[in-house]
């Protein structure tokens, strides 16, 4: 059992599941020639892990773990599978409880809104405008545009993973009386019609990971969004990518018809989220690897809950993994980029 490749991405593990893929990924440990995961920095090479199976893994996990106590004891269940940022002083005062476990998601949403453009785009509308998000992940960020940014909005939330759209059916869409709307699709395939977002948000979303080059899946994904935005309408878009991925990214925009409107780069602010995150994460993994009892199976537990606590913090980007030390020495960068589809003349 090769959990970095072999899960369903239309799987919702449950937790007895969980308890059996974990534990025949530990005793897999007796046969591996080598670690694909580095337990020195977290770090798992291109080509040995596939999106699909983390993060089916990692959703089905949420739904199992449900609330937990972070670091500072206030409970919450994880749905913001977000690095995010503090939230820069020059933007005014923080929007988001300072106590919030998961704040740094929640200022990276309502940073995709805080854009001069956006406001006037929103106050034209009497806030009426209808979002839709390629890669909601669970949806918590989509509840909370919903309910604190843009509360007039509608909003499709869109993911590839059955797991967190589930998540996002049971805890967010219920209470939103009907605004919200949870879809499951690969965002490149999406049967949503043309025209008809104010607003494309992308927080995150696991493409343009490929150093120096958009792909033909980024290129897939930005033309979906070109096609579903109204003329006039917007990309709001917020990730930690390689530097270098950006510019490449930026001119296929360009060469579908977009226009850059602004640039913000929030690297030292997600670099300090990190930093004050660290209490939360650590507590999270260890949460989570007390709760698997593969883990406890003498020698190969120790080994593979070695490799376990590497690749989650890695994927956090926690001090002291590969990731993180991405984000200090620039080699990636956390922007938070407008763009337009112009208006038709
Ligand atoms: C780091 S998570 C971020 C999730 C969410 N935006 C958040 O901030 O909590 C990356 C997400 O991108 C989604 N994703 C990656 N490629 C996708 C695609 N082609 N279509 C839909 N979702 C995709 C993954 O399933 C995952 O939920």
């Amino acid at each position: 059992m090769n959990v970095l490749t072999a899960l369903d991405p239309s799987a919702d593990y449950s937790k007895t599941q969980l308890q059996l893929i974990l534990g025949a990924w530990v005793l897999s440990g007796a046969v591996d020639r080598k670690r694909a995961i580095s337990v020195t920095n977290g770090d798992v090479p291109e080509g040995d892990y596939a999106k699909q199976s983390i993060y089916s893994l990692f959703y089905s996990l949420y739904r199992s773990m449900g609330d937990v106590p972070s670091d500072s004891g206030e409970r919450y269940e994880l749905t913001f599978n977000t690095w995010g940022y503090a939230w820069p002083s020059s933007w005014g005062p923080s929007p988001v409880s300072l106590t919030d476990p998961q704040r740094f998601g929640k200022h990276a949403y309502t940073g995709l809104y805080q854009f001069e453009a956006v406001r006037e785009y929103v106050a034209a509308r009497g806030g009426k405008v209808h979002v839709v998000e390629m890669g909601c992940g669970t949806g918590g960020g989509a509840h909370h545009v919903c309910k604190e940014v843009l509360p007039d909005c509608t909003y499709e939330a869109v993911d590839m993973q059955k797991a967190a759209i589930e998540t996002c059916l049971r805890k967010f869409v219920p209470e939103l009386g009907g605004r919200l709307k949870a879809t499951w699709s690969d965002a490149t395939q999406l049967t949503i019609e043309d025209g008809v977002a104010d607003f494309v948000a992308v927080n995150e979303t696991h493409v343009t990971e490929q150093a120096g080059r958009a792909t033909d899946e980024d290129r897939r994904f930005f033309a979906t969004a070109h096609r579903m935005l109204k003329p006039g309408g917007y990309l709001v878009w917020g990730n930690a990518i390689p530097d270098s991925t950006w510019q490449p990214c930026f001119e296929l925009l360009e060469s579908l018809g977009m226009k850059q409107i602004e640039v913000r780069d929030v690297t030292p602010e997600a670099v300090v989220a990190r930093d004050e995150d660290k209490g939360r994460v650590d507590a999270y993994v260890r949460h989570c690897i007390e709760t698997f009892y593969g883990f406890r199976i003498p020698f190969l537990g120790d080994k593979r809950r070695l490799e376990a606590e590497f690749a989650m913090k890695n994927f956090y980007r926690n001090p002291g993994t590969n990731l993180y030390d991405n984000m200090t020495n620039g080699t990636d960068t956390y922007k938070v980029v407008l763009f337009q589809k112009p208006a038709l003349a």
